[in-house]
């Protein structure tokens, strides 16, 4: 293979820029050149591209967000765009592509590769949501966001002896609830893993209070309710000071911690090196420190691994 395309698609992730400069730079040395297509599959169907050099990608491996920007192409689920952009990657010259992001774009990935042009995925979001790799690039720098906030929020909710739900981001996973709840001193971390009534989450409040806890930190992810809604059946029911804070996209930007830049660093080195073997349909990862790749469906149909001694052990420690 001697040309190869990247774009970055679905949500942006602190990271993404160090495997877009890994990427390119590791192409480059192995004699390949590359394109970058702007925002996400939306770009091929747009011809929107660009020939990245070895100085495209200074001065961006500390930045937040994507250079090639990110969307959310609807059209691409339809398996005549799919075609169209195949049509167009060749028609430029592009023999393989890697595609930075999430599930989704994993999907159309895997639709490419089934019509014959290879692909290969990176782990791209900050919801640290794939099953088959122990992290995704932007995780650990959303994170510690969440972390910073937390520690602003402790602050004043124990000044005024309250109870704050601070709401992260996840979708349908618990992760950044989990890890920041416990590294951010949680007395109660509701995730969508582990079902608990808002009956529940009341009587383990009251409890703590009991116990001679005078405020309290909840973090709650936003796959299991909101955090208003939550506030006000507290504010309903008891007696205590409750009040909520919503985190938003502050998660999704600032820089890349090193864990970050490291992590996509090394996923771009690997991903270019299957194109190089002209190995196609597959997904990168990390799994116990070591680089690993996957077929796309079989990583996808993985059932995702939920770290119940972490959750375990947040119960022991927040008494
Ligand atoms: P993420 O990659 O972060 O999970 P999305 O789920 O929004 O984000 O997916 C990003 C993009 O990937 C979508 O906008 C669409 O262009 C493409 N995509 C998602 N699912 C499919 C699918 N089943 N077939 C083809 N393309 C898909
Ligand atoms: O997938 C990343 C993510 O930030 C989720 O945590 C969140 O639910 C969603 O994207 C928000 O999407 P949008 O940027 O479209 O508001």
């Amino acid at each position: 293979m001697k040309r190869i395309g990247i774009l970055t698609s679905g949500g942006d992730a602190p990271g993404m820029n160090a495997a877009i400069r890994s990427v390119v730079r590791t192409a480059l040395c192995g004699g390949m050149s590359v394109v970058g297509i702007e925002r996400g599959y939306q770009g091929i169907l747009d011809k929107a591209f660009r020939e990245m050099h070895m100085r495209s990608v200074s001065d961006i491996v500390q930045r937040g967000g994507t250079i090639l920007r990110t969307a959310r192409c609807m059209d691409f689920h339809k398996s005549e765009c799919q075609d169209e952009a195949i049509a167009n990657m060749r028609e430029e010259g592009i023999e393989g592509l890697i595609v930075i992001g999430g599930d989704g774009s994993f999907r159309g990935a895997e639709a490419l590769s089934k019509k014959g042009f290879p692909t290969v995925g990176i782990p791209g979001t900050i919801d640290n949501d794939l099953a088959y790799t122990d992290y995704t690039i932007g995780f650990h720098t959303a994170c510690n966001t969440c972390l910073e906030a937390i520690d602003r929020i402790r602050d004043t909710s124990s000044s005024h002896d309250r109870i704050t739900i601070v709401e992260v981001m996840g979708r349908h996973c618990g992760d950044i609830a989990l890890y920041t709840g416990i590294a951010g001193g949680a007395e109660l971390i509701i995730i969508p893993e582990v079902p608990m009534e808002f009956s529940e989450i009341k009587k383990s409040l009251i409890e703590a209070s009991q116990k001679g806890k005078t405020s309290g930190m909840v973090v709650l992810a936003e796959g299991v309710c909101g955090a208003e809604e939550l506030m006000r059946f507290l504010q309903r029911e008891t007696n205590l000071s409750v009040r909520a804070t919503v985190l938003g996209h502050q998660q999704r930007g600032g820089s890349p911690s090193m864990r970050d830049r490291l992590l996509g660093t090394q996923f771009g080195y690997h991903a270019v090196g299957l194109l190089k073997k002209d190995i196609g349909n597959r997904v990168v990862g990390i799994s116990k420190e070591k680089i690993v790749d996957y077929d796309i469906m079989e990583a996808l149909a993985m059932p995702r691994k939920f770290r119940k001694d972490l959750y375990k052990m947040a119960g022991v420690v927040s008494q």
